[in-house]
């Protein structure tokens, strides 16, 4: 590569009638590549010489450290609104519950609530109380010794919310099938509204 505009531009080999050029290579792209050698030395020093950088691995496990902080916020600032819950009675949320429903609880409440495993949620005879509360509660908690899962570790706060407020509207159903009979047990004061006091 020669700059002497007095030397021949044409290189004196010559392969089956293809010559070729002696240009010099364009400026902006020969300094290019000394900056990719300079960032190339620099990114070996600052990743893996002094290790001052985070490799991927460092980063992911970072970012999911941050996230798992994140969840456990909106997990426990969620339990600890739980006392004070009302249903909600917006179509979408009733929705989405109706989906949850069908998709997660159907196979062991039935698909209109009328208990099969599960007990009947139609009836106004709770085991773990009427309230409103105390249904959250129980679909956040779960009763694994009985069967009913833990459902926090499945499901978002607000699907455990939309899912609630739609069994709500199950309660005093007409079902066409008769429903499973009530725990044997007196409908249970609640410690929240109930609609049915
Ligand atoms: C694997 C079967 C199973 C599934 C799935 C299930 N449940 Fe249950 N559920 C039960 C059983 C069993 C009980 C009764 C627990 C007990 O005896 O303490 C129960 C209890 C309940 C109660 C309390 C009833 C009361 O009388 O106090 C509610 C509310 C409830 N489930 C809602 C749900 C919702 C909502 C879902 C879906 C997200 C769901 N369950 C999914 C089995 C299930």
């Amino acid at each position: 590569m020669s700059n002497d505009p007095k030397e021949p531009l044409l290189l004196d080999h010559d392969y089956d009638g293809i010559q070729e050029l002696d240009n010099n290579l364009p400026r902006w792209w020969v300094w290019l590549f000394y900056i990719t050698i300079i960032f190339a030395a620099a990114y070996l020093i600052y990743y893996h010489v002094t290790c001052t950088g985070d490799l991927s691995a460092a980063e992911y496990a970072k970012e999911m450290k941050a996230g798992e902080q994140i969840k456990a916020a909106a997990m426990g600032k969620f339990e600890a609104s739980i006392p004070t819950l009302l249903p909600s009675t917006d179509a979408t949320v009733l929705d989405s519950g109706r989906q949850t429903y069908a998709k997660f609880c159907a196979p062991c409440h039935r698909a209109d609530g009328g208990g099969l495993v599960g007990p009947n949620l139609t009836d106004d005879y709770w085991i773990h109380g009427s309230a409103f509360a105390d249904n959250v509660k129980v679909i956040w908690d779960g009763v694994p010794a009985k069967g009913m899962i833990t459902w926090k570790t499945v499901l978002k706060p607000d699907e455990i919310y939309s899912v609630a407020s739609y069994i709500y509207t199950l309660r005093g159903a007409k079902l066409a099938t008769p429903g499973k009979p009530p725990e044997n047990q007196a409908p249970a004061k609640a410690a929240g509204p109930s609609q049915f006091e």
